[in-house]
């Protein structure tokens, strides 16, 4: 089957497509290399011992969007990950996120309908849930006010595509939504390449014990959490791609109950920054340089997923521990530090 994975070229699509194809998919990707590099492409490239098609175009633009439905016209799936990621900057910038998230979103389902793809596959995020009543999340969860323009573009898009399932009866899609994807392949060829200073947590932890950054700032240690700091649910970056590959699978093989469901991606297990920072430290046998700052602006205190409904119904089972999540980020950023 042929699957289109929009921003396939970033950090979960570029593990996703090397998932998908150890799985017999055969892919074609669009990315603009807006916020990712050709280096990627041969990175996947090198695992998979084949050639990748990538479309560098922009989203945005529905007739070169449609272009790629014409020339390929057997795309039976999509997943389509193409989206900017950066709550800071989204906050600057709020019109070109909402510009470059939701019209992306919009031709391509356009596409959907026009050349008649029958499954679909969207990358949400836990932040669709604002900061919600409960830590330990189900897909059930009442969404609260997204915290940033990057959220509220997560939430629209699952409610356009929600709408857009509803008055589109033979099309079946599956929304995922990360927790906070870490790590790398253990191949150490693909991995996160962030732009400027890092603001998560894990590239910010390994640009610090190689140096690129002189100091790591654990954002408050006054939460009312176990040791004071934040708690989120890491996940392996090749868990998380699985699940798009146990997703599609799943719609293939009509095993959906709804035209659309929803699934949360994490371990189930929650993190606090200092247990992060204690399992790097551990791995790499480096003692990080930090200090205490304050909290930063919009953090929630503490989330977790309950990853119930994707084990029981996708079949998806987490692989790596946090300490396998640290190893491979590690092994990555002293990959591209060589090169
Ligand atoms: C948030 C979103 C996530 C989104 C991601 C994109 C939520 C719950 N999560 O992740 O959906 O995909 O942004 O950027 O809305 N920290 C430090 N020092 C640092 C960096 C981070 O202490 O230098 C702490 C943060 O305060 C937080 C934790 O580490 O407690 C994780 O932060 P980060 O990696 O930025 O991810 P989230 O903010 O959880």
């Amino acid at each position: 089957m042929k699957v289109l994975v929009t921003g396939g070229m970033g950090y979960i699509g570029s593990h996703t497509i090397v998932d998908l194809i150890n799985n017999g998919f055969d892919v074609i990707s669009v990315d603009n290399f807006s916020r990712s590099t050709t280096e990627m492409q041969f990175g996947i490239e090198a695992i998979v011992s084949k050639k990748i098609t990538n479309y560098n175009i922009d989203l945005t633009d529905l007739d070169a969007t449609k272009n790629i439905f014409k020339n390929h016209s057997d795309i039976q799936g999509i997943i389509h990950f193409a989206a900017y990621k950066a709550v800071g900057e989204s906050v600057e910038k709020p019109q070109l996120y909402y510009h470059n998230n939701i019209v992306s979103l919009i031709n391509i389902l356009q596409c959907v309908e026009e050349f008649n793809v029958p499954y679909f596959v969207f990358s949400s995020s836990c932040t669709v849930y604002g900061n919600p009543d409960e830590v330990c999340v189900t897909e059930a969860t009442p969404m609260k006010l997204a915290a940033s323009p990057y959220g509220a573009t997560k939430q629209m898009g699952e409610r356009i595509i929600t709408d857009f399932i509803a008055a589109h009866q033979n099309k079946t899609a599956v929304l995922l939504r990360y927790f906070n994807p870490v790590g790398a392949h253990p191949s150490a060829k693909i991995g996160e390449l962030p732009i400027g200073r890092p603001m998560n947590l894990v590239p910010a932890i390994t640009q610090c014990a190689i140096g690129k950054i002189p100091s790591l700032t654990v954002f408050g240690n006054d939460y009312n959490t176990r040791d004071g700091s934040c708690i989120r649910d890491y996940i392996h970056v090749c868990d998380i791609a699985h699940a798009h590959t146990l997703a599609l699978q799943y719609l293939m093989n009509k095993k959906n109950t709804s035209n659309c469901e929803i699934y949360n991606l994490g371990t189930g297990t929650g993190v606090t920054v200092f247990e992060a920072i204690n399992a790097f430290e551990k791995v790499s046998n480096i003692k990080l340089n930090y200090t205490i700052g304050p909290k930063r602006s919009g953090d929630v205190e503490s989330i977790y997923a309950n990853n119930n409904l994707a084990k029981q119904l996708l079949g998806w089972q987490t692989q790596y521990t946090i300490e396998e999540m640290m190893q491979t980020a590690w092994t990555w950023e002293q990959a591209i530090a060589k090169a």
